[in-house]
């Protein structure tokens, strides 16, 4: 059942060019021209807002597609974890779309806040992997994120295919709302065809992943920094590994790092810098350049060409194929997986079942 590999969570990494391609299929007309939802259609002309609520990596999924529908389809978006926004009483305009993203549809904060915007919201819509759970059935719309069944304790399939999905939706809102030529979708569209080979590309980086991964073992704190997209990516990497290697982590935007956090770093800390060669690259640089000058071990992810201008003095480096700016957070993924992974395989903890952790969490 786990198809020849050691662990449920490998081959749930590994299945992502797989799953993906599939969410692309169902996504898109045939023509590939544009994004077509299934009944009732979305119309995104109706809203002026958006709120995405959800937990954990879920809402790592949301605050990443926040870039997205912002930058992509001019639409502002606000992003809360929904133990925080059941709570505090937000006011709901009423041309406002609220978005709850769920890999089980069943987890309690979500579908609190769920039924806090019933009746507020014009809208309330799921993305899910699960169309028949209590979140999907409370919904105007739900839409799946056809990851399959995802048995790992943490999420992987489940976090791109959300992500996949969202950019579709971003990319639809762009459609109705005229932020994007039929061409520019049409563009992107194209962009988004390709993710599953360079996903593939990404996953033959696991070998190299793994020899750092054995040095990462041996740490007590590692930070992870990303600029824009890769900010929420940065959480999300953090996350996973400090879920499953038990080795503290945290994710920090890059600019915020001389706000405090660099305070942290002395030459026994890893860093591990996020950054694609996007027109944020310079700016990340030098935020690595001043953790570099602290002493700091920095593995920098990045393209060919972001390597070629900024490895001088890293540590270590891991190479990305080069992407389109948007699918950046969705490929950048897969070493962020991989790095939690094999460091937990190196430090021999229970990679799929990691202590105190449940796969759906029904109670607050
Ligand atoms: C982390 C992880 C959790 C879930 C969170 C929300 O790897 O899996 O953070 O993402 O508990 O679960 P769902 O998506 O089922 O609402």
């Amino acid at each position: 059942e786990k198809a020849g590999h050691k662990h449920f969570m490998s081959k749930e990494i590994a299945e992502q060019p797989t799953v993906i391609s599939e969410a692309l299929n169902f996504y898109m007309s045939e023509d590939g021209g544009s994004v077509v939802l299934p009944d009732p259609d979305i119309d995104f002309t109706q809203y002026d807002r958006i709120v995405m609520v959800a937990c954990g990596t879920a809402f790592y999924a949301c605050f990443t597609a926040k870039y997205w529908f912002e930058q992509i389809a001019k639409i502002p978006v606000e992003v809360d974890i929904a133990s925080e926004f059941r709570y505090r009483e937000a006011p709901i305009s009423p041309r406002t779309l609220a978005i709850y993203v769920s890999q089980s549809g069943e987890t309690a904060d979500t579908l609190a806040a769920l039924r806090y915007t019933a009746g507020k919201a014009a809208s309330i819509l799921t993305v899910t992997n699960s169309s028949e759970s209590s979140m999907a059935r409370e919904s105007d719309m739900s839409l799946p994120i056809l990851a399959g069944v995802e048995v790992g304790v943490a999420s992987t399939k489940a976090f791109s295919c959300q992500l996949t999905v969202l950019l579709m939706l971003a990319l639809k809102a762009a459609q109705d709302r005229g932020a994007l030529s039929d061409e520019d979708v049409k563009t992107q569209l194209t962009h988004l065809r390709s993710l599953p080979g360079l996903l593939n590309v990404a996953l033959e980086q696991s070998d190299a992943i793994a020899n750092v991964a054995a040095q990462l073992a041996e740490s007590s704190d590692i930070l992870f920094l990303g600029r824009g997209a890769m900010y929420p990516l940065a959480l999300e990497g953090a996350l996973k590994l400090k879920e499953i290697s038990y080795i503290h982590a945290e994710g920090y935007a890059s600019g915020e790092l001389k706000h405090g956090p660099i305070a942290l770093v002395d030459q026994h800390t890893p860093i591990i810098v996020l950054a694609p060669r996007d027109k944020l690259f310079e700016k990340t640089v030098s935020n690595m350049q001043e953790v570099m000058a602290r002493g700091g071990k920095v593995l920098l992810i990045s393209d060919e060409q972001g390597l070629k201008e900024a490895s001088d003095g890293v540590w270590q480096s891991i190479q990305m194929p080069t992407v389109p700016d948007a699918l950046a957070p969705i490929l950048y993924a897969v070493p962020a997986q991989l790095l939690a992974y094999h460091t937990a395989v190196a430090k021999g903890t229970d990679v799929d079942q990691p202590r105190n952790l449940a796969k759906s969490v029904t109670v607050e």
